[in-house]
């Protein structure tokens, strides 16, 4: 654990691991391992602290990191600085709701669950432990393709329709096969990510992978994941570099569920979307393992929402690690806005306890927010509670560093 600590410190110390917040690390280095019950976790930063302790270097590195330099994944978090909040005094405050029916799910807030893959990477209640989590707090979930977990059981861990995330494959009969088994364990939603027609270049998980000596095949037995069962996925990409606008027409071609499209960053595409009939677009940047160009989601978000126009939901993700970061969104024109990394360090801390934390710290800080600003119910959130500065507002300016 020593070795591992001063790596930590050296990664930390490092440009090599620009993602890991100064906060973090001294939680790490004086928390870290004492943080053993959930409700001692006071936000998702000592969450990740905890989780850090937990999952293996290779796995971490898997989670945490972005592509190239991190870049994306660092503006993610900074873009929220260029909005700042602005509170309405004396409103009746007394009664809040935070409950929002997307596509005709219903959930108790508008924080929701993203598709990660692999879960069992960070602990072995894997996607079972995080869709229990989101059963006992009453949120919505999106279940990843490259799940630990079969649909199924992830469904029936749920106890209410969750939504399954497509990747596009290169064989057509292939993407068919996953709809519709999807649908038929309940789905009633599918979302189909976009923003990986040329993959990725992961460095800084490459860096963390050298500092894992366990041998890689105890873990990756060459198994592929549950919803390949019955594939021969030999040759098959996940990602579809040929795809065009069309897909939404042919997807709905073959299936009843709703069509959402996962990583809409630019206005013109989410009009592009809604005219070829998706049911909603998802503004993403795959938590800035996508494109590496430094554009915040939360700074996307302004233009997709006048492009659509409210003739569909829009919902966000990318770097949401505050109730306030949250309220934004839904003051930009978001219906609900997702988290990847945090409820992971919750499951990777301490499993389905550790994802019910994340959620109800990020609920309570959304709630303060709320009856803080005057607004006690998601359609009182509007675009009059936010300031654009028009630039973002270096973070060594403001309070304590929170990455
Ligand atoms: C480790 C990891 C795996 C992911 N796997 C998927 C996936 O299988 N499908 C997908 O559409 N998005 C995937 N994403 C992206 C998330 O759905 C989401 O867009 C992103 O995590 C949100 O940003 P945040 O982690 O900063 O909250 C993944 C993200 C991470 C961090």
């Amino acid at each position: 654990m020593t070795h591992r600590r001063e790596f930590l410190k050296y990664l930390a110390a490092s440009p090599l691991l620009t993602n890991y917040s100064a906060f973090a690390q001294e939680v790490e280095e004086t928390l870290g391992q004492r943080l053993t019950n959930p409700r001692d976790v006071i936000n998702v930063f000592e969450m990740e602290a905890v989780a850090r302790e937990n999952i293996p270097p290779a796995h971490l590195g898997y989670l945490n990191t972005g592509v190239d330099g991190d870049i994306t994944l660092r503006a993610n978090r900074d873009g929220f600085t260029r909005y700042q909040i602005k509170p309405r005094r004396l409103v009746d405050v007394s009664e809040t709701d935070t409950k929002v029916n997307i596509l005709g799910s219903e959930a108790s807030s508008p924080i929701f669950i993203c598709p990660v893959g692999s879960q069992g990477a960070y602990h072995p209640e894997a996607e079972l432990g995080t869709a229990r989590a989101a059963r006992a707090k009453g949120h919505h979930m999106v279940l990843s393709t490259q799940s630990s977990t079969a649909v199924e059981a992830v469904a029936e861990a749920r106890g209410a329709p969750i939504w399954h995330q497509l990747y596009p494959t290169t064989r057509w009969e292939y993407t068919v096969a996953m709809l519709q088994r999807a649908e038929a364990a309940g789905c009633t939603t599918v979302c189909l990510t976009i923003d990986l027609p040329g993959g990725r270049n992961t460095e800084t998980q490459s860096i963390m992978m050298r500092e894992d000596n366990r041998t890689c095949t105890d873990c990756h037995r060459g198994q592929s994941k549950p919803i390949f069962d019955g594939l021969n996925m030999q040759g098959v990409g996940l990602n579809n570099p040929a795809l065009t606008w069309d897909v939404i027409g042919r997807m709905k071609e073959v299936t009843n569920m709703n069509v959402v499209i996962k990583g809409i960053e630019v206005g013109v595409d989410a009009a592009l979307a809604v005219d070829n009939g998706a049911d909603a677009v998802w503004v993403s940047n795959h938590g800035g393992r996508a494109t590496e160009t430094g554009r915040a989601s939360i700074e996307c978000l302004p233009e997709v929402a006048a492009a659509v126009n409210g003739r569909v939901p829009i919902i966000i993700d990318g770097g949401f690690r505050r109730g306030t970061d949250i309220y934004k969104a839904l003051a930009l024109g978001a219906s609900a806005v997702g988290i990847g990394r945090p409820y992971c360090w919750g499951l990777g801390a301490f499993g389905q306890a550790g994802v019910e934390r994340v959620l109800d710290l990020l609920n309570r800080e959304l709630l303060i927010t709320m009856t803080g600003s005057g607004t006690p119910t998601l359609e009182s959130i509007t675009s009059n509670a936010i300031h654009d500065v028009g630039h973002r507002v270096p973070r060594g300016t403001l309070g304590r560093d929170l990455l």
